[in-house]
């Protein structure tokens, strides 16, 4: 098994913020991406924010079925296609 994966997954690279830390902070009330980065850093690293687009669909899963994801669906919008 991949000690990557599950709940222990590093989400944010930058700052070394883990999936759990980051679904305890939507669960104890973070409900916007800026209050996620604000309680745990994750998001706001020099890379700028390339982890956002794992945070934002753990997010809304959550806001919409109140239910972390089994896998993220990384969002893509705004990633520049490749030709
Ligand atoms: S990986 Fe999260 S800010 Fe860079």
């Amino acid at each position: 098994m991949n000690p990557r994966k599950g709940k222990q997954e590093i989400i944010c690279l930058c700052n070394n913020v883990s999936r759990d830390v980051i679904e305890a902070a939507i669960r104890e009330g973070a409900d916007t991406l800026n209050k996620i980065f604000d309680r745990t850093t994750a998001g706001v690293g020099p890379c700028g924010g390339s982890c956002r687009r794992k945070i934002a669909p753990l997010l809304e899963e959550y806001l919409a079925t109140g239910r972390f994801p089994e896998t993220i669906k990384e969002d893509k919008r705004g990633k520049k296609k490749s030709r």
